[in-house]
């Protein structure tokens, strides 16, 4: 039974679905592997370190599909793509179905099973799978090492004999994985931390990595049974605004990472909160292209506003894409183990299993 990958858009998309350290593994359940000529070329990772293993390159997209029971992708497939997928196809990517409705339709339509690993439920047993954690863990981290190459002072305390600096100040607005990561990166690189969130829940975390945390009173429990964030009220956001304005005066740099899912990211920093920073501040928006945390940002663009850098991030992964692959390709390689009947030497679309039927679109 085959596995396949073709190559992304790449530009669009650098991070790959299978690495050779990935193909091994699935090798070693008993599958074989193609991908496409020069896979990931682009990453430096050769034709030839993939035939070590016994993967099977193939000339063209079409080949990878016509000789495959299951197809993994980093992004939803194209129109083109879609169009030559074959019948039957079991296809596993980060399909984003709100965004593609109608090219998952299609794919629906040709009897083709899409498991969108964004759907994964966030259960213990999943967590090996669980892309979203992977790669915002990714995103946290580098978000803080681009704030600092953008801004013009140190960021740790420095006592020197020409006098003493002091720390920088971050703050971080959303405590979900991203966040977390970002405040455990500032802390290593000395930075003064406080965070956010409407999850009661993440103080705790919040306060183990060593950043304070801001807390918006609260009558109303502001987390779904799935862990995620509901919407904030009205009255919520007036207090969250208030507190904002003391916060905002003192800090440096800014990382928003608040998200609902499925509906556009909060707007949590309005034009006249984010005018309080001090010039040479930073807001970074890891929201932005959910439609953005903070006023001024703009996807893949960089901002300035009285002095203010407000950067609107964009494909972030596509920053890091070597580590990003190796973490999404060992992600994927747990949830085919997971989906492979070594017993049927088959797919075991078993809708009684929570990651499978979560995780499988059958409808959009
Ligand atoms: P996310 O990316 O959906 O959102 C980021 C953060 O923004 C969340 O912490 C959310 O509470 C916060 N947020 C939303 N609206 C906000 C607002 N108006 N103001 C301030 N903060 C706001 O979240 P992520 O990182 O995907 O985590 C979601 C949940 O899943 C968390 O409870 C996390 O602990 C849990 N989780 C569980 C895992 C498991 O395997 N058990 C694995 C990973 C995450």
């Amino acid at each position: 039974m085959m596995i396949g990958s073709i190559k992304e858009d790449l530009t669009l998309e650098k991070r790959i679905s299978i690495t050779p350290e990935s193909a091994k593994n699935i090798i070693g359940l008993g599958l074989k592997v193609c991908v496409e000529k020069d896979y990931a070329v682009h990453l430096g990772i050769h034709d030839d370190e993939y035939k070590k293993i016994g993967v099977e390159i193939k000339n063209s997209s079409s080949d990878v599909f016509n000789s495959s029971r299951l197809i993994t992708k980093v992004n939803c497939p194209s129109e083109e793509e879609t169009s030559i997928l074959k019948e039957g196809t079991i296809l596993v990517g980060m399909l984003n179905p709100s965004k593609n409705k109608d090219r998952i339709s299609a794919i629906i339509k040709k009897k083709i099973k899409p498991f969108s690993l964004e759907l994964l439920p966030r259960i213990t047993r999943a967590q090996s799978m669980d892309v979203l954690s992977s790669q915002s863990n990714l995103a946290g981290y580098r978000a803080v090492v681009d704030c600092v190459a953008q801004f013009e002072k140190a960021v740790p305390m420095m006592m020197t004999a020409a006098g003493t600096v002091p720390a920088a100040k971050v703050l971080v607005i959303g405590a979900g994985v991203a966040g977390l990561q970002a405040i455990a990166t500032a802390k290593r690189l000395g930075a003064i931390v406080s965070a956010t969130d409407v999850r009661a829940a993440s103080k705790e975390q919040v306060e183990s990595l060593g950043g304070k945390f801001l807390t918006v009173e609260q009558n109303e429990d502001m987390e779904t049974a799935g862990g995620y964030a509901k919407e904030a009220s009205d009255e919520y956001k007036k207090k969250q605004a208030e507190m904002m304005k003391e916060a905002l005066k003192k800090n440096d740099i800014v990382i928003c990472t608040a998200l609902i899912p499925g509906k556009p990211a909060p707007r949590i920093l309005t034009e006249d909160l984010v005018k309080l920073l001090k010039p040479g501040s930073i807001v970074y928006d890891l929201a932005a292209e959910q439609g953005g945390n903070s006023a001024f940002s703009e996807a893949g663009k960089i901002n300035s506003i009285d002095g203010i850098k407000i950067i609107g991030v964009k494909s972030l992964m596509n920053s890091l894409p070597l580590t990003a692959s190796s973490l999404y390709a060992k992600n994927l390689f747990s949830f085919i183990r997971n989906l492979y009947s070594r017993e049927k030497k088959d797919f075991n679309i078993n809708l009684e299993d929570e990651i499978i039927d979560k995780s499988l679109i059958k409808k959009v």
